[in-house]
Formats: C-alpha cells, sequence, structure tokens
C-alpha cells in the first residue's frame, strides 16, 4: 500500500457521492499531502463533473472540494484506474441496499487482487461480509459514521451535527484471531485511514479493533434499528415525537427494541456486555426527547420519497445474525416482515402503474 511518505500519490476512490459520500472524501482529499480522492457519481454527476461539490459545514464551516477526478460510472472509474496502475483504496458510501444490488460485484471492476483496501461507510451489520467472500485477499475496512448531513442538491452538502468516524479491521466479525496477515494489514490500513482523516481535520476518527468496531456498529442499531422503521410503522413520527407520546406506548416499544439489541448485540460477538463508553437505551431516550420534533430519520424520508428502505442491514441481517445462534428478536423481526412486505408491495405497485403507463 502506498502512503503519503512515499513518493507516489496514493489514490483514493469514493464510490458514491452523496452527503456521506462528499463530506468525507472533502476531509481526506490533500493534494499536498499526496492523498488523491476521485469520485464515482450517478444522477449528480453532471453536477459535479462541471463544478465540484459545495458545502456548507457546522465544523468546517462553508468551502468547495474539487475532487482529483469525476467519473460517471464504475466502468469509467475501473478503466481510468488502469492507468494509475490499479485504485489503491475503494471507500463505498452508498446506501447499503443488498436486496437491491450486491455492492461487493459492483465494485469488483475496482479491485485489485489482494492489493486494494476496501472501505465501507453505511449503517447496519452484516454489510461486511458479501465483500469479505468476494475479495478473501484484501483488507476490509468497516466505518461506522455519527453525522447528521445531507444533499440538498446536486452537488451541494450540508452538514448539520457530528463528524465522529469508527473504524476497524474486517476478517470475520469477531477478530479473535488477530495475528493472521489479513488482520494485520486491515489494522494498518485502519490507522492510515485515520491519520489522514485526523489531518483532515476530523477530531473524532478514531481506530478499534474488529471486535470493538462491530460492537460500535451493532450498539448503533440502537437508534437506527429501534426508531427508524418506528417512524415509517407510526406513519411519520420524528424520535422525538415517539418517545414523548401521551399513551406512552410508542416510548415502551422503543425501550423494548433498544432492549433486544442491548441482549442480543454483545452475545453475538462473544462478550457479556456493551462497553461503558457506549450509551445505554436510557440516556439515548432521555437525549431524543430534546432533538428536533420535526427531524425525520432516514428511513421515513426513503419511504416518504418512494426510495428503497435499508431494511436488510437495520433489521434483516440482525435478526438473521441472532438466529444463527439460537436468539430472537421478535420486535425487530414483526417490523422487518411488516416494513418488507409493505415495501414489496409498494414496488410492485408502482412497476404495474409503469407499464400500464408505457401502454
Ligand atoms: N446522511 C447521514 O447523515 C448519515 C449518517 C450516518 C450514516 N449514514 C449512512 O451512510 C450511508 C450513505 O448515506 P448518505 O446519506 O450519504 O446517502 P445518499 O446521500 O443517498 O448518498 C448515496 C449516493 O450514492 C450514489 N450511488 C448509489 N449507487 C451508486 C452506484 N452504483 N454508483 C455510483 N453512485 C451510486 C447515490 O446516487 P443517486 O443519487 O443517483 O441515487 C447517492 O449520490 C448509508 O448507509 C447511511 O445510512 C448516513
Amino acid at each position: 500500500m502506498a502512503s503519503s511518505s512515499s513518493s507516489q500519490p496514493t489514490h483514493i476512490l469514493v464510490v458514491g457521492a452523496g452527503a456521506v459520500g462528499c463530506f468525507y472524501a472533502s476531509r481526506l482529499h490533500s493534494p499536498e499531502r499526496g492523498v488523491l480522492v476521485s469520485l464515482v457519481c450517478r444522477s449528480n454527476y453532471p453536477t459535479i463533473k462541471a463544478k465540484g461539490v459545495h458545502l456548507k459545514t457546522r465544523d468546517f464551516g462553508e468551502y468547495h472540494f474539487t475532487p482529483h477526478r469525476a467519473y460517471g460510472s464504475i466502468a469509467e472509474a475501473a478503466e481510468d484506474g488502469k492507468t494509475l496502475g490499479g485504485w489503491q483504496h475503494v471507500v463505498v458510501t452508498t446506501k447499503a441496499l443488498p436486496d437491491q444490488v450486491d455492492d461487493s460485484a459492483s465494485i469488483a471492476p475496482l479491485v485489485s487482487e489482494g492489493r486494494t483496501v476496501v472501505s465501507l461507510i453505511q449503517n447496519g451489520v452484516g454489510i461486511e461480509q458479501p465483500h469479505r467472500s468476494r475479495f478473501p485477499s484484501n483488507p476490509v475496512v468497516s466505518c461506522v459514521t455519527v453525522i447528521s448531513a445531507e444533499q440538498t442538491s446536486h452537488g451541494q452538502i450540508t452538514q448539520n451535527r457530528w463528524t465522529r468516524i469508527s473504524l476497524g479491521p474486517y476478517t470475520d466479525g469477531v477478530g479473535d484471531d488477530t495475528s493472521s496477515s489479513l488482520a494485520q494489514r486491515g489494522k494498518e490500513a485502519t490507522e492510515q485511514l485515520c491519520s489522514w482523516w485526523s489531518a483532515g481535520g476530523i477530531k473524532d476518527a478514531e481506530p478499534h479493533s474488529e471486535k470493538e468496531l462491530q460492537l460500535i456498529r451493532w450498539h448503533k442499531l440502537t437508534i437506527n434499528a429501534a426508531f427508524n422503521p418506528s417512524a415509517v410503522l407510526s406513519g411519520g413520527l420524528g424520535n422525538a415525537l415517539m418517545v414523548l407520546d401521551e399513551a406512552g406506548e410508542l416510548r415502551r416499544h422503543i425501550e423494548g427494541c433498544m432492549a433486544e439489541i442491548f441482549s442480543v448485540g454483545p452475545r453475538v460477538l462473544n462478550v457479556e456486555r456493551f462497553p461503558d463508553h457506549l450509551a445505554r437505551p436510557e440516556k439515548i431516550v432521555k437525549s431524543t426527547e430534546r432533538n428536533d420534533k420535526a427531524a425525520k430519520p432516514s428511513m421515513l424520508l426513503d419511504w416518504e420519497a418512494g426510495r428503497p428502505m435499508e431494511l436488510e442491514v437495520i433489521l434483516g441481517n440482525p435478526v438473521r445474525i441472532a438466529r444463527e445462534r439460537g436468539l430472537e428478536m421478535p420486535r425487530l423481526q414483526s417490523m422487518y416482515a411488516l416494513l418488507k412486505a409493505a415495501q414489496a408491495q409498494r414496488m410492485a405497485r408502482d412497476k404495474e402503474s409503469k407499464e400500464r403507463a408505457r401502454l
């Protein structure tokens, strides 16, 4: 792996130029340190190719980011990568939708066997396994971010709050064997990425062991798996309104979901409990009372916009991983079954009406 200290620049490709992708790409890109970040865009390609990315951030003010190169497709980036001797890092920042698309298959043309570091900045659990299986000799770095950011229009990114990004290597998801060469190379890549983000001003870019990082990933479900699906099923209530509901039933439901994650998550990772630095459900619920009442979680925004929801990684994978170990998560399972069915029905209706419109 080339480093910023060698004379050759390090080429990093971020796939998915949305809110998270553009924000973290802009803090990583540093020609003076020899780190050159390019973007694979999709619908926003014409805008970013012509004008770059404009960011309004709480932590770094307003600024412009011109990626080293902007591509309109993975195929185009794969072709250009050949002129660079292959991509050293590929960072995936699309929504994690394994029921719609296998990200590992999509990025395969970008990954040089045994060499390219594949990093994932996405929500949910179990997202790494398809990459681990497809790229058995490549380091995989798993990243969990706590940020509130959005793409308000093509190439316009707003970061509202937070910057935290926690990183760790991924081998088998448990990480008890830290001596293998893959674990070592994953650890080095984790530390290298952290140091680049730190140099780019992200004060809370933190390296972790594989197990610590997976605990952080599972713990984040305490928010994402409890609130996001419930916001959709409650007919569109934001997190604050759910914990403040007068009858108390919604709050009880949210606490029940959180309790399932606190019971199952640590056991999946062969530990007794989540580490003390990770907030307990009571604290999360209490602080949610003070949230903006109009704020909507991303899954609700996706549902309202008719886009696919990150159901598999936030509900389906935890339920399946738990079940493989003989554990059940009944509240998460019910929400998963209901929302999966609702989404499938809506997609079928949309397809039918599009077909009818074509006739
Ligand atoms: N936003 C947040 O505050 C936040 C916070 C924590 C975690 N996360 C997580 O971070 C991940 C990314 O979220 P996000 O909010 O950044 O999503 P986003 O704004 O929707 O960005 C995703 C981007 O990926 C692009 N994309 C999808 N498939 C692609 C492909 N095959 N080739 C090229 N581009 C592709 C999309 O293009 P199109 O626009 O054309 O679809 C979009 O620009 C998710 O897992 C999310 O849950 C987000």
